[in-house]
């Protein structure tokens, strides 16, 4: 079976350019409007005195549509000989961001036109970049006007020129740029025969080249659990699937449980009874060959790396904000992505974004109607994906007191996927005790072992409090060991660069090697940046079980921390010389609620010494010396 679901178009460009005589005459032009339709309109201009224009259609669907309903989008059909096809169409910018971003509609790809006489005006530009914004990554451009001109060829070539290079510069693929005339027809639906000097194709042909089963095919599956029905002793689970296609006999995996399985069958009625494979935009129920306990909320998807959604804790978005009173810090809305729900925490604001100049500011809280680049957190793991890889489980909606107070786009910049973190491949293994009990050894050292974890800024002081308080305790007869960021990479972790998911890596092995010196007794000091709230609060569930584990906020500040710059890297990193140098280019999530914090800008080596000394006296218990 194959899925042709109605192709969604947003068409954009600089006010006058003539969008909605493109528009206009798409509609005509496809013999997409109902009978009589264009000759009433063009009765009703005439009568008005007034000489018809294309972008009367537009207008006439726009008024019919926005009466009595407030909905600041107009959606409006055409048919090509291939397929159907939706244009969504926003008044304004504003309007078009708070759609786009809310779900409201949905494009999968933009319109650029531009007018060949007045050329990329600074709405083009800024347009192609709300595109780029929502996530739209494929454009037509219509250089349109071209009766309006002369030199045709030369104009369009230095127009190509240009627009190709901004919009590389935005990463803008620009699927084909063609010249047209919206007003006389030339170029729109059928190829123009008077610019012709090289084989353009029309818009429509160039619509209808466009393969989009190939690529609703090639996305990954995406299944999210609406619900879960019993049948006699059969579990269905049903969903609507939002990208790629499921058949009989796909293994899958479910996120953020990890529980995999079998499909047994695809539950369908009617005349689908028989179907084996269904794909995206179908509503399907499907049994599976194991009885897992499944809960509305669930991805399902096929189990290799590359096909599965990401799970994390934390993630970066872009967010139009509607709610009446402001966006801060801490706040906590209701999240629902997908089919999930989940309680979320606003970590950070990292700018707000204007729609008119399209510049970063920084604001400590966000107004109705902005448009926000923030971090946030959520209460638990859930299964997302970056709204630029697959748009449908990439945004999001936030929810304060049953109302819709915002909508956002996941990207994943800067923190990483927790999956491979969450999941333990390790099986048929046989746990051996230590004939030495852990007591035992507390006894012969004459204290406890234990964890005391700094993170900070590169630069902040963290090695060298460690190295500091390991000689002192060393000296009073502890058993000490320093476990630090750049010696560890060099040795265990030297297979780990600064991505995201391998600083993760990074910090999830050192928790375990420190357990380890723990468990044996040791007092750890360890000292790595451990950027990630996701990673401090994951070390201390699994280690404050098994051992103490205390995390020690080293506070300083880049500005600061830049201007020390032992190792000279803020400087490499500046120049780009250091990619995802931590504070520059790469997130530093500041600790919460951290057990000490020791203020290396208020407090000197010395002091910030003895407070941390101070401290593991106090805590580290049991037969301490003193
Ligand atoms: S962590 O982020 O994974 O916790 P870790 O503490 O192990 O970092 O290593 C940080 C040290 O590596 C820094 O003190 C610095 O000397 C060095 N380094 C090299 N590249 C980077 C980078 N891109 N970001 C941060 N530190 C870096």
């Amino acid at each position: 079976m194959i899925l042709n679901s109605n192709f969604k178009i947003v068409v954009v460009g600089h006010v006058d350019h003539g969008k909605s005589t493109v528009i206009g005459r798409l509609l005509a032009d496809t013999s997409s409007l109902p009978d009589g339709k264009l000759d009433e309109i063009k009765i009703s201009s005439e009568k008005r005195g007034m000489p018809f224009e294309w972008a009367f259609i537009l207008d006439a669907f726009q008024s019919e549509r926005n009466q009595g309903i407030t909905i600041d989008t107009t959606k409006v059909f055409f048919k090509s000989k291939k397929r159907k096809y939706t244009i969504i169409d926003c008044p304004g910018h504003k309007e078009f961001l708070k759609n786009m971003i809310t779900g409201a509609a949905s494009a999968d790809l933009g319109v650029l036109v531009i007018d060949a006489v007045e050329g990329i005006r600074e709405q083009s530009r800024k347009h192609a970049y709300l595109l780029k914004l929502i996530g739209i990554s494929k454009v037509i451009v219509l250089i349109n006007k071209m009766d309006k001109i002369n030199d045709h060829e030369k104009i369009f070539n230095q127009l190509e020129q240009d627009i190709i290079k901004y919009l590389s510069s935005i990463e803008l693929n620009a699927v084909n740029i063609i010249p047209v005339s919206a007003r006389e027809g030339e170029g729109i639906t059928t190829k123009s025969l008077k610019y012709k000097w090289k084989n353009f194709t029309s818009l429509l042909e160039t619509l209808d080249k466009m393969d989009l089963n190939s690529d609703n095919d090639s996305q990954p599956l995406r299944l999210p659990i609406q619900d879960v029905y019993k049948f006699d002793d059969r579990r269905i689970l049903v969903g609507r699937i939002e990208s790629g296609r499921i058949k009989r006999g796909d293994k899958l995996i479910f996120s953020p449980s990890n529980k995999f399985s079998e499909v047994n069958s695809i539950e369908a009625w009617g005349e689908n009874k028989n179907t084996l494979a269904v794909s995206k935009g179908f509503s399907v129920g499907i049994t599976l060959k194991d009885q897992l306990f499944i809960e509305r909320g669930e991805v399902a998807s096929h189990v290799s790396k590359k096909d599965m959604p990401i799970e994390t804790d934390i993630f970066k978005a872009r967010v139009f904000y509607l709610g009446t009173s402001p966006l801060t810090v801490g706040q906590s809305y209701l999240m629902e992505c997908g089919t999930c729900s989940v309680k979320v925490f606003i970590q950070e604001i990292i700018s707000i974004i204007s729609t008119d100049d399209l510049s970063h500011s920084k604001s400590p809280d966000v107004k109705k109607n902005q448009v926000a680049e923030l971090v946030i957190r959520s209460e638990k793991i859930i299964a997302i994906d970056e709204f630029i890889k697959i748009s449908a489980t990439g945004r999001f909606i936030l929810i304060n007191k049953k109302r819709i107070v915002a909508g956002g786009l996941i990207s994943m910049e800067g923190y990483a996927d927790q999956r491979a973190l969450e999941t333990s491949f390790s099986k048929n293994l046989t746990i051996v005790e230590h004939r030495v009990s852990i007591d035992e050894r507390a006894k012969r050292n004459q204290h406890n072992g234990g964890i005391f974890w700094l993170t900070g800024l590169s630069g902040s002081g963290k090695s060298t409090i460690a190295l500091d308080v390991e000689r002192r305790l060393f000296e009073s007869g502890y058993q000490v060991y320093l476990l630090d960021g750049d010696n560890v990479r060099e040795g265990l972790n030297s297979n780990l660069s600064f991505s995201p998911e391998d600083r993760s890596e990074n910090i999830r092995r050192v928790g375990e090697v420190a357990l380890l010196f723990a468990n044996a007794g040791f007092i750890v000091l360890s000292a790595f940046i451990t950027p990630y709230i996701s990673d401090r609060a994951r070390l201390k569930r699994n280690l404050s079980q098994k051992t103490q584990f205390h995390e020690i906020y080293i506070e300083s500040s880049i500005a600061i921390c830049e201007e020390r710059d032992p190792k000279g890297l803020y400087k490499k990193a500046r120049i780009g010389e250091i990619k995802d140098f931590t504070g520059i280019d790469s997130p530093y999530d500041e600790p919460i609620n951290p057990d000490l914090i020791i203020n290396t800008i208020t407090e000197d080596k010395h002091s910030s010494s003895s407070k941390l000394e101070k401290y593991i006296h106090k805590n580290l218990g049991f037969l301490l010396k003193t």
